[in-house]
């Protein structure tokens, strides 16, 4: 059977108050519309059409830049008149036969194996979604005949009082047979409260030309939520995040408090992770066997190998961290960072572009940039990689089994071989030979009388 995708992606979204377009709000660090499309290439369409408005160069450039080499087709809707005009505009890129799933770009926590359900009851006819609300207000109501046949659809601004009280809603998600619809499409007027051209007009065609309008009924209240205000982005967040986090946990994670994480983007987990309150997991997170992240921890596009332990606090993006390292309380590990094994990262330790090697140690109140430390190396608290002279950036190497004093300011470029220590508060301008002391600092020296001849 021949599949076409639309997806209604035009609407302004007035009730955001935002001026980014609605369907580029995110969930789950995602934008809406991305969750849709993803879900609809799953069912393997013959075409895939985008019908965008409002913003649609920014949603257009936006997806483009996240699905690269699609084959989308893009349609651009001028006035939004309603759902009903925006279907008719994907209308010349459709084919005679076959169907044509409708899907809303502001509804994205859409099933697959819903729309699937649906699409295995298509036979010629109209397929439509439906759902069960406790709360209806603000959906398209269904309303049936006395055989228990769906015979329209009526939005809430034109619905009866009666026709108000009834639970069973319209989701947006349709499927319909190619052959109707421009027919059923030219049909459709905007006589109604809103002045719009209402898709939801075709259930009433389809009724009355005697063409079965079959249904399912959603098993999962959220996938047919949309999101039309921050209220119900803010729900939905939630509802997401919790459903991430039972993926978590099915996969063999432990969590603290399930209702205490945030995952944007994909996360995945070895055997024997835990993940302590209030983490924030974006982008692409690979968390390996017996892997601990603290509280408060936020990670970036990283890779933390077996055994780490990430304590509490730490903020580290775009780095890969080796074999049972330890990082934090309170460091900061920026991109381009790469840990060899066992390397421990302490308190308020900021690290950039750097790569240290294994069992080397930057334990306390340390700036690391730009530099290449080797093994078994000891950097002592308060030390300075100084990278940057105003204009340019400059590498720090440090060779292995070096032991920095604390407080000493490494000017780059330096090399610091292999073996050297440096003295406590020196500064180091010059590369310092292998296995040597090497002190840079003023002699101390006391003025002796100086305080009693200052005294008043
Ligand atoms: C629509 C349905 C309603 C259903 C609800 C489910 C109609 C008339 N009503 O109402 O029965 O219960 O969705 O969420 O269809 N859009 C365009 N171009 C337009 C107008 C809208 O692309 O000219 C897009 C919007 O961007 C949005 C989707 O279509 O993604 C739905 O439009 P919206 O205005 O939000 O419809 P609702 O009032 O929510
Ligand atoms: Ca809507």
């Amino acid at each position: 059977m021949k599949l076409s995708i639309v997806i209604l992606a035009a609407g302004q979204g007035k009730r955001m108050y935002s001026k980014t377009p609605k369907v580029l709000h995110k969930i789950g660090g995602k934008p809406i519309l991305q969750h849709v499309i993803e879900t609809a290439v799953k069912l393997n369409p013959n075409r895939l059409i985008i019908i965008g408005g409002h913003g649609y160069e920014e949603v257009k450039t936006t997806i483009d830049n996240t699905f690269t080499n699609n084959s989308f087709k893009w349609v651009f809707q001028d006035k939004q008149l309603g759902t009903g005009h925006a279907l008719m505009q994907a209308l010349p890129y459709l084919d005679n036969d076959g169907c044509t799933l409708v899907l809303y770009g502001d509804v994205p926590l859409i099933n697959l194996t819903t729309l699937q359900q649906m699409i295995a009851k298509y036979e010629d006819n109209l397929v439509m979604l439906t759902s069960v609300l406790d709360n209806p207000s603000g959906y398209g109501r269904v309303v049936r005949d006395d055989k228990y046949k769906i015979s329209k659809v009526v939005e809430e601004k034109d619905a009866t009082l009666a026709e108000k009280l009834i639970r069973e809603v319209n989701t947006g998600f349709y499927i319909l047979a190619n052959k109707f619809l421009p027919e059923w499409l030219s049909k459709i007027s905007n006589n109604n409260q809103q002045s719009e051209y209402y898709l939801t007009d075709v259930i009433a065609f389809s009724y009355s030309h005697g063409v079965l309008v079959d249904y399912v009924e959603s098993s999962n209240v959220f996938e047919a939520l949309g999101i039309n205000n921050k209220i119900q982005l803010e729900q939905l967040e939630r509802v997401y995040q919790l459903y991430l986090a039972d993926k978590l946990l099915e996969s063999g994670a432990t969590l603290a408090d399930k209702s205490r994480v945030d995952i944007r983007g994909d996360v995945t987990v070895g055997q024997d992770c835990y993940i302590d309150v209030n983490c924030i997991l974006e982008g692409n997170v690979v968390l390996g066997n017996n892997v601990v992240l603290g509280a408060g921890s936020i990670l970036k596009n990283v890779i933390i190998s077996d055994g780490v332990n990430i304590k509490p606090y730490s903020i580290i993006e775009d780095a890969v961290i080796g074999e049972h390292c330890q990082v934090g309380p309170f460091s900061r590990i920026r991109p381009g960072t790469r840990l060899n094994s066992n390397v421990h990262i302490g308190n308020f330790v900021e690290v950039k572009n750097s790569t240290i090697a294994h069992a080397s140690k930057v334990n306390h109140l340390t700036y690391i940039g730009d530099a290449e430390i080797g093994s078994s190396v000891n950097i002592g608290a308060g030390s300075v990689t100084c990278n940057y002279d105003g204009k340019n950036k400059s590498k720090t190497v440090i060779g292995n089994g070096v032991f920095i004093g604390s407080g000493t300011m490494m000017v780059a470029p330096v090399h610091i071989k292999d073996g050297g220590v440096i003295g406590a508060g020196s500064t180091i301008t010059k590369d310092t030979p292998e296995n040597e002391l090497t002190v840079a600092r003023a002699k101390q020296v006391t003025v002796t009388g100086w305080v009693k001849r200052n005294k008043s």
